[in-house]
């Protein structure tokens, strides 16, 4: 079975204290994962150790980072690489968020050598995809996050992906309140899945982990992970509150 797993992408949100007091509180909550229901922590760089000596006290939680650089090491004032991210002990990395390659302009290209560079190091991408308002609303979202995927993942081997992650995260959806029904998600999910499929054959296709992300709350989670695509959510806003995290967290399936 492929894993369902809950991630919080904190985003540039609270002070090392304030995180580790909300991971103090989900921590003491009663959490349903085991090794086929994970929970992830993808926190700002100057946190990772600390959260992932504060999760190693529970099984099936990770600390996540939330981006690295494509390049191995070197003059890159500012930047942190793969390589120091495995050398911490890291498993997951959040790449191609939209914030990344809207603001930070991330192409697919080179998404195509973050992901490349995180194999190098043992490290699992959570990559990203998902289309903007305006893609969605001329209807064409099936193909842009298709070329998304092709440009940024075709080139490994079904080896490589094979148990690997995704979260399809329609830009419109994330922080707005507005999210896609559970039907929309699943809808998509079923897509990636074909075209995945279609590449790399069913068994790989259904190895591989799916993830929705946009105004994912305690109120939805169920629906919306209970769709048979959905495998999860990758959380903003409702991650930043125990109580509502925790809820998504035993929302998984
Ligand atoms: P929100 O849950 O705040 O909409 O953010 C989604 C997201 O971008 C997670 O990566």
């Amino acid at each position: 079975m492929r894993k369902q797993i809950a991630a919080a992408n904190w985003k540039m949100n609270l002070t090392l204290e304030q995180g580790e007091t909300l991971i103090d509180e989900i921590l003491s909550s009663p959490l349903n994962v085991n090794e086929d229901k994970l929970a992830v922590f993808a926190v700002p760089f100057p946190y990772l150790i600390n959260v992932k000596n504060k999760l190693a006290v529970k099984k099936n939680v990770f600390a996540a980072a939330q981006n690295c650089y494509n390049k191995k090491s070197g003059a890159y004032t500012g930047e942190v690489s793969a390589e120091m991210l495995k050398s911490i002990g890291l498993q997951y990395v959040v790449l191609g968020h939209s914030e990344r390659r809207e603001y930070f302009n991330e192409s697919n290209a080179m998404l195509a050598e973050k992901v490349n560079i995180c194999f190098e190091n043992g490290l699992q991408p959570i990559f990203c995809c998902g289309e903007p308002l305006s893609i969605r609303e001329a209807g064409t979202q099936n193909s842009y996050v298709e070329t998304q995927l092709k440009e940024s993942l075709f080139h490994l081997t079904a080896d490589q992906l094979k148990g690997f992650v995704i979260a399809y995260e329609p830009i419109w959806a994330i922080g707005t309140g507005k999210t896609a029904s559970s039907d929309q998600a699943q809808e998509m999910h079923a897509h990636i899945r074909s075209v995945l499929a279609a590449q790399y054959g069913n068994a790989v296709a259904d190895s591989i982990s799916i993830l929705y992300g946009g105004s994912v709350k305690a109120a939805n989670a169920k629906e919306i992970f209970g769709k048979p695509d959905v495998d999860g959510g990758l959380v903003g806003g409702a991650s930043l509150v125990a109580a509502e995290f925790t809820t998504i967290i035993n929302s998984l399936k």
